[in-house]
């Protein structure tokens, strides 16, 4: 009788030993695929800044220059054609330009025919040359 008992204890603490197991195995189961998902989830980035917004910071002169002034008087003027940050919308891109000083204030005081307005009555010979002083200072980067 007693060797019966013991062979009952012996198959029960096996099955014990069985759940355990697949308990620890189960366990660990989870913890590998926990481990993996956060090796494989990319990390929130944090959001670039938007290109734009850079350029039109790298377009601000430095202030109480004539450049400032003209940069004041161009987007008061200027802007909601050739763009903010002068990079150009419905007019063109101003960074780079190769025409003479001349050229451009002969440009701002008389407009283009059917392309851009005349400036010469709202805008005095000082504003111009401020004008000109911010379109020189656009870095063609
Ligand atoms: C109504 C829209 C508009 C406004 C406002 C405007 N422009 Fe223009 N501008 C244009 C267009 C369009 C052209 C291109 C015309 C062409 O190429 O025939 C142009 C051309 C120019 C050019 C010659 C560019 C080149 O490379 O040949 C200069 C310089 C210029 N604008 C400066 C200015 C300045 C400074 C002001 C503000 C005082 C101004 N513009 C306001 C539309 C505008």
């Amino acid at each position: 009788m007693k060797s019966l008992e013991t062979l009952v204890n012996m198959r029960s603490s096996l099955e014990i030993k069985a759940i355990i197991l697949g308990t620890v195995s189960g366990l660990a189961a989870v913890g590998i695929a926990f481990a993996a998902g956060e090796i494989i989830r990319p990390k929130a980035q944090p959001q670039p800044r938007p290109p734009s917004s850079l350029a039109e910071k790298s377009a601000i002169p430095p202030a109480d220059t004539p450049e400032q002034q003209g940069y004041s008087l161009f987007l008061l003027n200027c802007a909601h054609c050739h763009g903010n940050d002068a990079r150009g919308d419905e007019g063109p891109d101003l960074h780079g330009i190769t025409k003479s000083d001349a050229r451009i204030s002969s440009i701002i005081k008389n407009g283009i025919k059917g392309e851009m307005p005349k400036f010469g009555a709202k805008l005095t010979d000082t504003d111009v040359a401020a004008l000109i002083a911010f379109v020189r200072s656009l870095k063609d980067s």
